[in-house]
């Protein structure tokens, strides 16, 4: 995840110490969508616009929090900050790394050239950007940083330089230009061919248009003007209006083509990837949708579709926002934690985008490919990792075992130092972490790079020590998370490791019907645990009746022990409650003392290879008169009879199932914690990075 943000003044005359501060303002309100680096692009130079003769464009990019960024510009010499603006369009992003380690140079906005012609801000991931590299290369652009964004600024040149119809518009240009990309954006981008004009696009990531008019407009009121690309025109204030747009627009419009654009003759626009940038300039935005491709020009704003679907809207409806700030950030949630957890189906999808190719059945994973062949002759794997990222290594385990035929070792980093466990040469040593700084895991990468094994790092942090400091690794694009509990890592963490083991798996024929289950289920995955999310409301009385217990035990085996260590963690960690994560093979040898009428225990049964030592399991519970809570699959009768109340959860592949299961052990955790009354996204006593050993 990254932050956009672009500010366009028309007639609206602008000081550039106005229009920085409007741009820096924008990127704090967007800080927590990524936080590694930021950087603008705005009007170069020091002469007035009524005399300037070449336009400009100035980028100024700085490693760190966008206050790094605010005093970099500070620092600028010889750069005038009264001289005034009646147009101008200036673009601006914070940045959560994908491609390339935080720094300047790899911080947006991103250039064609050294002339600055054209500029662009990016959040997504294109994943075809190595074969536009190349193209672009073998043409001789020589491109300075390790984005996939640049390829985009560069492309944008070429596209310019080759252009047929001198009178080519910006916006067509860029319609050119996405045309290329695959993968997901959301676009801004702004050039001197094309001064004070700005395009915005997107596909898959989000982003939203405020519009500020001058004038003693009623909020609900403003004169816009739509026209066709026949050029036909007409003017209906039913914009604002959702059912009089849509009569209006279908009655008057067939082609996939259409403007909003204003007679008005003064206006601000603000491009941003949420309301919470916008919310204090304005409180009517435009959310563009897919393939929309918006052109501010000459204080206009046009929308422009690239094609159109059958039934599809023909407006953009202009949405009048009621919301704090603090509200938006957080979109319609209360606490990031929450956030995090209903993001999971898009960044299930994020740690999949560009690797997994559900058609060919194919997963290639771009930082281990050099290593492959070294992977495949090691002698052991081993994962080491703390809290959470561990769990992710203890709920693949099995899976990967299968798939790679190897021996695989799970460690926690602090035990795994304090034994001084042995390493050779031979071993490959996985390092787990959301954050790529946890003490105790950075300070076993280095015991095992000092003892000769090749290194891989699975963190959410581009960048980060263990990042940098791993000879490989898959980044697992969940963006960045904020509450301290982890959530959304997890699952991602989760579904890298299982992409690990395809990817081991790949050349073999006689798993191939399993390795293709897998893949299936992947795809599938995220319908899947949007449908699980949908029970939230069911959670959330669950916790009603358990918020005043003073314990919860969680048992299971196979493929959901790691679920219900992770469920107890996320427990403990949030609401205070003594939990554990019991595996149910070891109920027998001392946990089933504990079990009684009183005691509420979650139950996880699913209808894998365990299903019938986890019914064994039921019954040694239920036997002693505890009636318990049970996660298990739709339908299953038989485990149903004997509980007190029941989770039932779509069903997917058994090594997957995980990921679907601990879903409502976070909301429980979640909820929980609220009835309880306490700092969901601060737990007392931890932090979210921990980097002291
Ligand atoms: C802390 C956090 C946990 C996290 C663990 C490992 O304890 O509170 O949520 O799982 O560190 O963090 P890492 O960043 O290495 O995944």
């Amino acid at each position: 995840m990254c932050g956009i943000f672009a500010y366009i003044n028309y007639l609206v005359p602008r000081d550039r110490k106005f229009i920085l501060d409007c741009l820096i303002k924008g990127l704090q309100r967007l800080e927590y969508r990524g936080y590694d680096s930021a950087g603008i692009a705005f009007d170069g130079g020091n002469e007035s616009p009524d005399v300037i003769k070449k336009p400009e464009t100035k980028i100024v990019k700085k490693k760190g929090k966008v206050r790094a960024l605010e005093e970099e510009l500070r620092c600028e010499k010889d750069m005038k900050l009264d001289i005034e603006y009646d147009i101008h369009c200036g673009i601006a992003h914070t940045r959560w790394a994908t491609h390339g380690a935080p720094c300047a140079i790899n911080s947006h906005p991103q250039r064609s050239d050294v002339n600055n012609e054209f500029v662009v801000v990016h959040n997504g991931i294109v994943t075809n950007y190595r074969d536009i590299k190349k193209v672009l290369e073998s043409k001789d652009y020589v491109f300075e940083s390790e984005t996939d964004t640049e390829v985009i600024a560069k492309l944008c040149k070429y596209v310019y330089d080759h252009r047929e119809n001198e009178d080519m518009s910006f916006r067509e240009l860029v319609e050119v230009v996405i045309a290329q990309l695959e993968g997901a954006f959301a676009l801004c981008f702004k050039s001197i061919h094309y001064p004070s004009q700005c395009v915005g696009t997107r596909r898959g990531s989000p982003l939203l248009i405020g519009v500020k008019t001058k004038g003693n407009l009623s909020s609900n009121f403003v004169p816009i003007l739509y026209r066709d690309n026949r050029g036909r025109e007409f003017q209906d204030d039913v914009a604002y209006n959702r059912e009089g747009t849509d009569s209006a627009f279908k009655r008057s419009f067939s082609t996939t083509d259409f403007e909003v654009s204003g007679d008005i003759k003064a206006a601000e626009y603000f491009f941003a990837s949420d309301a919470s940038a916008i919310i204090e300039h304005t409180n009517r935005v435009i959310y563009l949708e897919d393939d929309d491709v918006a052109a501010v020009m000459d204080g206009c704003l046009s929308i422009h579709r690239m094609k159109k679907e059958e039934g599809e809207s023909m407006s953009r409806e202009v949405q009048t926002l009621k919301m704090e700030i603090q509200q938006i950030m957080k979109g319609n949630y209360q606490y990031f934690m929450q956030k995090e957890i209903f993001e999971q189906p898009e960044s299930v999808i994020n740690t999949m985008r560009g690797r997994v190719n559900f058609k060919d059945k194919e997963v290639i994973l771009g930082g281990l490919q050099d290593h492959l062949s070294e992977i495949h002759r090691c002698r052991r794997l081993l994962f080491i990792a703390c809290g959470t990222s561990y769990h992710s290594a203890i709920a693949t385990r099995q899976l990967l075992e299968e798939l790679t035929e190897l021996p695989v070792v799970v460690e926690l980093a602090s035990d795994f130092l304090d034994r001084r466990t042995p390493i050779f040469r031979d071993d490959i040593c996985f390092f787990i972490s959301q954050s790529g700084e946890t003490a105790d895991t950075l300070n076993a990468l280095r015991y095992c790079k000092k003892r000769g094994a090749l290194t891989v790092g699975i963190t959410n942090t581009v960048g980060s020590s263990i990042s940098r400091e791993t000879t490989c690794g898959v980044h697992i694009n969940a963006g960045p998370e904020i509450g301290v509990a982890s959530t959304k890592a997890y699952t991602s963490q989760f579904i890298s490791l299982v992409m690990f083991g395809l990817v081991m798996n790949q050349d073999r024929i006689s798993t191939r019907s399993r390795r293709n289950e897998i893949i299936e289920a992947l795809e599938n995955l995220p319908n899947l645990i949007k449908e699980v999310l949908e029970m939230d409301e069911d959670i959330k009385k669950l916790a009603e009746e358990l918020y005043e217990q003073k314990s919860i035990l969680l048992m299971g085996r196979g493929f959901n022990y790691a679920t219900c260590l992770e469920g107890a963690l996320k427990i403990k960690e949030l609401t205070y409650l003594h939990s554990e994560g019991i595996l149910a093979g070891e109920l027998k040898h001392g946990p089933l003392a504990l079990v009684d009428k009183a005691m509420p225990v979650i139950m996880i049964i699913m209808k894998d290879s365990m299903y019938t030592k986890c019914q064994n399991a039921l019954h040694e519970v239920t036997a002693r008169g505890c009636a318990p809570i049970l996660i298990c699959q739709k339908g299953d009768k038989e485990s149903q009879s004997k509980a007190s109340r029941v989770i039932e959860l779509p069903g997917t592949v058994d090594c997957l199932q995980g990921i679907l299961c601990v879903i409502p052990l976070q909301l429980l955790a979640f909820h929980t914690a609220v009835l309880r009354g306490y700092d969901v996204d601060c737990p007392r006593n931890l932090a979210k990075s921990v980097t002291v050993e």
